[in-house]
């Protein structure tokens, strides 16, 4: 894996966020020359915390700006893209949808369109769709499988489904880009500054001993994989992309830990890392009859195909993945709030 990302030339979309900031750190390890699109100076990240950004090229600029991109990818000479930026809170998409819609539909067209008038160079496009694309089926149905049609219906995962779309067409007869889409479960990990995303919302309000409370009454059923095992995969799949094009363009992966959870018994075990299991039993009976809407009941995926085709697991369970991110944030959480 090493010598393969030696000198190769990547840009990461989003590489100021949580995902980026982590895959960056990795591609830097390996002795990629990574270029990153960073839509402001938000120093409050993995990427800034850890100083990663001395190490990388960062080109400030908007996703949606076709020209930007387009000279980036051509004064760069990409050969890989990793498309990860994306506006991905669900409580802003629900109140303002436009600027969901702005950013990861027009964002992920524009890319692809940049990418399409310039495709010497590049070899591998990888596309962060997510498993919110798939929508509401029922318990029975789960885990999603990649063929499922995508039904979703509130704005975040509305907006996911189209980019999810729209990269596939430039896979198709018509355009054959070198494109592949994952759609994973939620992604936990050091460095994830989304503070309205349930972990790091929980771990926030234990490390500042503020209160916490859940979006809706804990029983809906989620998968969170370790952001370690995503990165791991995510340079898998552009490898095999960028070696063996033919195999695998065009194709869509899931990936999950096949181990759901309900939020409640998450909360818990972070509560229990913690000792703190009296102050779970209080909170459990505050939030244990609230109504929600917008939120689906069951999600999870499996990594079936995924093993098939790179020999690909997760390899950290949920307790040590939490133990590892709690103290990440235990070090470093004033550097990213
Ligand atoms: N975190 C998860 O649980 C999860 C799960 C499945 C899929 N995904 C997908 O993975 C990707 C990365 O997620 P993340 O958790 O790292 O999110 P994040 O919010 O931490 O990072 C997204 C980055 O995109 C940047 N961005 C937003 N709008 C932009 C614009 N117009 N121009 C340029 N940059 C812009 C943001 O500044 C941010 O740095 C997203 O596409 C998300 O939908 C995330």
């Amino acid at each position: 894996m090493k010598n393969f990302w030696n000198n190769k030339k990547i840009l990461i979309t989003g590489i100021n966020g949580f995902i980026g900031g982590n895959l960056c750190k990795k591609l830097i390890s390996y002795g990629a020359s990574v270029t990153g699109l960073i839509r402001n100076k938000n120093q409050k990240t993995l990427l800034f915390a850890e100083k990663l950004d001395k190490k990388v090229n960062l080109i400030q600029g908007n996703l949606e700006n076709k020209n930007t991109l387009k000279r980036i990818l051509l004064e760069q000479n990409i050969e890989i893209c990793f498309h990860l930026a994306a506006q991905v809170e669900v409580g802003i998409a629900e109140k303002d949808p436009f600027v969901t819609w702005e950013t990861n539909v027009r964002g992920t067209y524009s890319l692809m369109e940049a990418i399409r008038e310039q495709r010497k160079k590049i070899k591998a496009i990888v596309i962060a769709s997510s498993d919110k694309a798939y929508g509401d089926y029922p318990k029975n149905k789960m885990p999603y499988k990649e063929d499922y049609e995508l039904k979703a219906k509130f704005p975040y995962d509305v907006s996911k489904a189209c980019a999810d779309m729209i990269a596939r067409s430039y896979a198709s007869e018509l355009y054959n880009l070198p494109v592949v889409i994952t759609r994973f479960a939620n992604i936990y990990g050091p460095g994830q500054a989304n503070f309205s995303a349930l972990i790091p919302d929980c771990l926030k309000s234990i490390i500042k001993k503020q209160k916490f409370m859940p979006r809706g009454n804990g029983n809906s059923v989620r998968d969170f994989i370790y952001v370690d095992d995503v990165v791991e995969l995510y340079l898998l799949i552009a490898k095999n992309l960028f070696v063996f094009p033919n195999r695998i363009k065009g194709e869509v992966f899931n990936a999950g830990t096949l181990r759901p959870l309900k939020v409640k018994d998450i909360i818990k075990k972070i509560f229990a890392n913690e000792n703190k299991l009296n102050q779970f039993k209080k909170l459990e009976k505050l939030f244990k009859n609230k109504k929600t809407s917008g939120e689906l009941n069951y999600q999870y995926m499996d990594y079936k195909k995924v093993y098939k085709f790179f020999k690909w697991r997760p390899k950290t369970d949920f307790n040590s993945g939490i133990s590892k991110t709690i103290a990440w944030y235990r070090k470093n959480i004033s550097k990213i709030l």
